[in-house]
């Protein structure tokens, strides 16, 4: 039988979606986000010949700039932050499709000249009516834009083109005000036009997941309570704050990376084969695993969560000041900087087996890894004889270094009886020698072509604020369990001990 064809132009999970021509609308174009991920993104996808073959980018926002000098801003962004160095052919072609687009983001005014526009760009580019809209701007902007796009029309695409919206993180900061902000945006479009970005969705590593799980007969069989002891899903960085302590301060760790990233990551660790590739299949599962969870309230999140906050410390030989003193923290904070959970999967795969999950800044290294922990070798024949028999642990390492590595015992050459450890590990750059594309570029490309499996759905983004929630409320009764560590260690000593009421140690990355 012959192979399907495929689109050499498209390696994504399921190979069927092309980019489509479309303008990309970002609110918010002059901010950090822009520069530092969504305008190095684009580049990257003209760079690799992936962008749709007709494309119009504009930039919406407040400030008073010409076309011309917001290309400057931006070709500056992509040379410091690109993945590939800037050819400058190729940038001026990516930047004859962007221009900007003055507007207050409440101004009526401004979103009927950006129809205006838009209408323009179908006509000079072949964009065919389709617009995607990125909400990139402040969160507290996001109603005043949605309303906006909803009364001024262009939520609908022109012309039979189709609209679609991205909505950046945070996606709401508790249940009730992710309902709103999903109302809201329902209000504008439907569910299978809004595309909730959870940047962790898109890493290379994190997609690799399923691919291991279900392209592999050798692991699926044993990823089950019977074969497997533990699990511990650690995210660490090195950075604070850095500037963004207006935001982090009212946030703090379990919102800002558990309630997103790491728990998706859970969940494309724990869910059930789906029953298909297409995107509801996978995210069906996913809320399954969500709903599975067993709550955390009242004393139970003092006994499986733990809380802690940096204190000064060294970072790479470099002193780092408290968080409590760095720049706009109140400086009685008593907003988490790590946090670690114990979080049980009440299902029937994973009945008694503990996910560990961490997440902390300020720790002496920068790592996002799964680490698999399999259950120990009965006590017979070699563990019998007194030598140390390490259990089996499978690492998926997310980044840095991305790849997959093995651990299992061996016997070491020679006439008497050793065991080690030996790993068998892969590592993505070497196996495949090219290099692993940015999130952002992905998830982007995904949007234009139509294809949400790697965003988030709603019950999805509601479910994991309903576990959240109720691990704050508890903390909201209580102060005194605020663990402090310092800079540059691995965290407070309270989660070790959370690690080792279940046998387990927390791994070194
Ligand atoms: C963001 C958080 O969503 O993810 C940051 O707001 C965090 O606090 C960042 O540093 C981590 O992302 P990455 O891709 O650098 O691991």
């Amino acid at each position: 039988m012959a192979n399907p064809p495929t689109n050499p132009l498209r390696e994504g999970l399921t190979n069927r979606a092309l980019p489509e021509p479309c303008t990309l609308v970002i609110f918010g174009a002059t901010g950090d986000l822009t520069h530092r991920k969504l305008v190095p993104a684009l580049y990257n996808l003209a760079a690799d010949g992936m962008l749709p073959p007709a494309l119009g980018v504009v930039g919406f926002a407040r400030r008073d700039k010409s076309d011309e000098s917001f290309r400057a801003e931006l070709e500056a962004a992509a040379r410091k932050f690109s993945r590939q160095p800037l050819n400058d052919g190729l940038w001026e072609s990516f930047a004859s499709s962007v221009s900007y687009h003055r507007s207050a983001f409440d101004d009526p005014d401004g979103y009927r000249s950006l129809a205006a526009v838009l209408d323009k760009l179908d006509a000079s580019r072949g964009t065919r009516g389709n617009r995607l809209f990125y909400l990139a701007a402040a969160p507290d902007q996001f109603q005043v834009i949605l309303e906006n796009l909803g009364r001024s029309g262009l939520n609908k695409g022109s012309n039979g083109g189709w609209a679609r919206v991205i909505v950046e993180k945070p996606f709401g900061v508790d249940l009730p005000s992710a309902r709103q902000l999903n109302d809201l945006v329902e209000g504008a479009f439907p569910e299978a036009d809004t595309y909730r970005i959870d940047h962790y969705l898109g890493k290379e590593t994190a997609q690799n997941i399923m691919v291991l799980r279900f392209a592999n007969a050798l692991f699926e069989a044993m990823w089950n309570a019977r074969y497997i002891d533990h699990v511990q899903i650690t995210a660490c960085e090195p950075l604070g704050v850095e500037g963004r302590a207006g935001y982090y301060d009212k946030s703090g760790a379990l919102r800002d990376m558990v309630q997103n990233h790491l728990l998706q990551l859970l969940c494309l660790v724990a869910m059930e084969p789906p029953t298909g590739l297409d995107a509801d299949a996978i995210r069906d599962e996913k809320v399954k695993v969500l709903r599975s969870l067993r709550p955390l309230a009242g004393d139970d999140v003092f006994r499986h969560v733990v809380r802690g906050q940096y204190g000064a410390g060294s970072i790479n030989g470099k002193r780092v000041a408290a968080y409590r003193d760095e720049a706009n923290v109140d400086p009685e904070s008593g907003t988490e900087t790590y946090v670690a959970l114990e979080v049980n999967v009440d299902n029937w795969r994973w009945a008694g087996v503990p996910f560990f999950v961490r997440m902390g800044k300020r720790l002496p290294k920068s790592g996002t890894e799964i680490a698999i922990h399999f259950k120990s070798v009965p006590p017979v024949l070699f563990k019998a004889t007194g030598e140390a028999v390490d259990d089996n642990v499978l690492v998926i390492r997310i980044q840095p270094d991305e790849g997959i590595s093995l651990r299992m015992s061996a016997k070491m050459p020679g006439a008497s009886l050793r065991i080690e450890p030996v790993k068998m590990d892969f590592h993505y750059g070497t196996s495949f020698g090219k290099a692993t594309p940015e999130a952002y570029e992905r998830l982007l490309l995904d949007a234009m072509s139509g294809d949400p499996t790697l965003f988030a759905r709603r019950d999805e983004v509601e479910e994991a604020w309903r576990f959240v929630d109720a691990i704050r409320a508890a903390w909201a009764t209580r102060s005194d369990d605020l663990a402090f560590y310092s800079a540059g260690s691995w965290g407070p000593t309270e989660a070790e001990d959370l690690a080792k009421r279940h046998g387990a140690t927390w791994r070194r990355l």
